[in-house]
């Protein structure tokens, strides 16, 4: 279970969170909804510790990861998949050398036990012909593919996604979507994602919270999150008269 209790977030004077806490049990799927810029990149990040909270605490299986020691650290991380924002890949390594990093970095494993791993979960996000390839060589699409990937390979417990299927064709945000589907189901893995994307938050969400003002304004089970005097219901109906809107005006 993750435990977000009372997060705070401020960048010099800029408070971008401002107390948000939330469980999120074995097995659930939370979507985290909210404007662009509101903080929703940020509170992942404190969830792993890419980012350090002022105050607050995140328990990963009850060990607050927020004051963990290195050691700690490295632990509690290898049981977290994280697929940041566009994918983050490194530009400089090859699509083998990208998904093989995390193997790399925490040395659990044998040569031929990571290069069996990579196969694998490059079959598995259909592109074993790309094993060579660099990023630049990929379309965006691909390259999300790639980053999770990398993002399943230490067979995590817990996977967070930042904005999976933004800015991918609809085919490619499709095979995105079924894998994390797959991975929920199959795997059992307890997901955090962030969308701006109403369908995918509801095919995906178990449950649904709204990020405004630096706190977590709404937590709605799927169904609740939907119906129409929800704030997130009316939250998706704003977004999806802004994009409308901006598509009639080009
Ligand atoms: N490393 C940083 N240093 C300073 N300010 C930051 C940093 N990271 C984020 N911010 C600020 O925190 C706020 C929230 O950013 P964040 O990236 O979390 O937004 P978001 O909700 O993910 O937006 P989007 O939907 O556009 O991805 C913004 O004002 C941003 O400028
Ligand atoms: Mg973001």
């Amino acid at each position: 279970m993750i435990r977000i209790v009372d997060l705070h977030k401020s960048f010099e004077g800029n408070l971008v969170l401002d107390g948000v806490s939330i469980d999120i049990p074995d097995s659930d799927s939370l979507v985290i909804v909210g404007k662009s810029g509101i903080g929703k990149s940020v509170l992942l990040k404190c969830v792993t510790r890419l980012l350090v909270p002022d105050c607050g605490r995140v328990y990963i299986d009850d060990e607050d990861i927020t004051v963990a020691g290195r050691d700690d650290l490295l632990r509690i991380r290898r049981k977290i998949g994280l697929l940041l924002q566009e994918g983050a890949l490194f530009d400089s390594l090859d699509v083998y050398e990208n998904v093989a990093f995390p193997l790399w970095y925490h040395r659990l494993f044998t040569r031929g036990e990571i290069d069996r791993k990579v196969r694998h979960y490059l079959d598995i996000v259909e592109m074993p012909e790309f094993i060579h390839a660099f990023p630049d060589e990929l379309s965006g699409g691909m390259k999300r593919k790639v980053a999770l990937a990398r993002a399943m390979i230490l067979e995590p417990k817990y996977l967070l996604y930042d904005e999976p299927t933004t800015g991918l064709d609809p085919m490619s945000a499709g095979i995105v979507e079924s894998m994390m589907m797959k991975l929920k189901r199959e795997m059992n893995i307890t997901s955090l994602i962030v969308t701006h994307d109403p369908d995918l938050a509801h095919y995906i969400g178990e449950r649904i919270a709204l990020l405004d003002g630096g706190k977590l304004v709404a937590v709605e089970t799927r169904d609740g999150a939907f119906e129409e005097q929800s704030p997130i219901y009316e939250y998706f109906i704003h977004t999806r008269e802004r994009v409308h809107n901006n598509h009639g005006s080009h």
